[in-house]
């Protein structure tokens, strides 16, 4: 009796851990990746001739310009800057918000994420399944955690330059931008499918689409 209830706690202790994982483990101490290959697999081959540059990355230590449409930029330290980071899980970000600046409403399909603000103060929330929003503002020194898969968003609603430094249980946590996935897709997705999901009309969907069209 008591064994079979140990083992269902087991099994309990088992499946929770899988659920929470991210990335999959690792089965050698480093697998730098050859991130020229033309092989497919699950993250990237092992290349042979490595060293600590592999493992180096300096993209972080100075801001990002914010001279764009929405006044923030990412600046991502993951496998594909760093690849020394492939199989090891982990990876992280710089994103600078000029006054005003969004980082608009995302998600990362591979990585919960948090962020470690470096400068200034910045408006922060992400929206769970059932449709709650979760926000803060945050300042210098504090962080916020963006559950996996949730959309999220940052805003600088300050009058000075603010940025953060965030971390990822993923070596590459992927971004889908919400409006550029439905409003500036590959091709596009038809207007009818958004005049429904959006309930507004042609105009309007046609409108926001021409604002994401390349210029
Ligand atoms: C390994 O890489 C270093 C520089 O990254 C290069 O100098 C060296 O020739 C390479 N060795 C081999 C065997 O390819
Ligand atoms: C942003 O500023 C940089 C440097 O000041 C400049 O080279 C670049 O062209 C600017 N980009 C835009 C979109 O204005």
């Amino acid at each position: 009796m008591a064994a079979a209830r140990l083992m269902i706690i087991a099994v309990m202790l088992m499946s929770t851990i899988f659920i929470s994982s991210a990335d999959p483990d690792l089965l050698q101490d480093v697998c730098v990746a050859d991130l020229a290959s033309g092989i497919k697999l699950n993250g990237f081959p092992c290349k042979a001739n490595i060293s600590a540059a592999d493992f180096f990355f300096a993209g972080l230590a100075k801001p990002g310009l914010t001279n764009n449409t929405f006044g923030a930029t990412v600046t991502p330290a993951s496998v594909q800057q760093v690849a020394g980071l492939n199989t090891l899980g982990v990876s992280m970000a710089r994103i600078d918000y000029a006054p005003g600046g969004i980082n608009p409403p995302h998600t990362h399909p591979r990585a919960t994420e948090i962020v470690f603000v470096l400068e200034g103060e910045l408006d922060v929330g992400f929206i769970t399944t059932d449709n709650k929003l979760f926000s803060k503002t945050i300042k210098k020194g504090e962080v916020f955690t963006f559950p996996r898969g949730l959309i999220h968003f940052q805003l600088n609603n300050g009058k000075v330059p603010a940025a953060v430094i965030a971390g990822f249980n993923s070596q590459l946590p992927g971004t889908q931008r919400v409006a550029n996935a439905l409003f500036a897709s590959s091709p596009t997705v038809d207007d009818v499918v958004l005049t429904k999901a959006f309930q507004v009309g042609t105009k309007e969907v046609e409108k926001i689409k021409a604002k994401f069209a390349p210029k």
